[in-house]
């Protein structure tokens, strides 16, 4: 439970929006945390789609890097939002991992102003990266960064907790 821009890791993970400039939720958070060069830096990746993720650096923010990922709007379920879901989480890994990064924190992407039931989301979030791991790379530590408390009652025994 916690504010993802305070966290001390290698990159933390934006919930961004294909434009890549910014908006509210935890994408404002990061971009006011890290300061104007994050949004100049952005400017130059021209965009990025849904399913899909950028790295910038963390400029002002504790972290090295920021990995910028797209996650779907929610419309229904049956319109391919589970894989780009995944998607997101998978990439993200691959991408911290071409980096040599260790460590790396996720918010639950979606389920903000996209509108991913946390239900749906949290299985997702949680199978992706746990196959993942099975084959890590350089990345040692993947922390959920829960935003309510009804949040981390979903994922709390999605990861084994009570
Ligand atoms: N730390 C951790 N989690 C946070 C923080 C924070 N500081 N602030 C919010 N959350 P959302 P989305 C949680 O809406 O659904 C933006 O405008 C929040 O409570 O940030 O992927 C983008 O520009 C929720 O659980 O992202 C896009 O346009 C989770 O982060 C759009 O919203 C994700 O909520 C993306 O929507």
């Amino acid at each position: 439970m916690g504010d993802i821009t305070r966290q001390q890791v290698d990159v933390i993970v934006n919930a961004a929006n294909q434009s890549l400039l910014g908006g509210g939720g935890v994408d404002g958070a990061i971009h006011r945390a890290a300061g104007p060069q994050l949004l100049e830096e952005c400017r130059k990746l021209g965009g990025c789609p849904t399913g899909e993720v950028r790295i910038t650096g963390g400029h002002d923010l504790p972290t090295r890097y920021v990995i910028h990922a797209v996650g779907p709007r929610w419309r229904g379920g049956d319109r391919g939002e589970p894989d780009l879901l995944r998607s997101c989480y998978v990439h993200a890994l691959d991408l911290a991992n071409a980096h040599e990064l260790a460590s790396v924190a996720f918010p639950s992407i979606s389920t903000g102003a996209y509108g991913y039931p946390i239900g749906h989301a949290g299985p997702v979030a949680v199978g992706a990266v746990r196959e993942w791991l099975a084959d890590p790379g350089s990345v040692r530590l993947v922390r959920f960064v829960l935003f309510s408390d009804p949040d981390l009652a979903v994922y709390r025994p999605l990861l084994g907790g009570v």
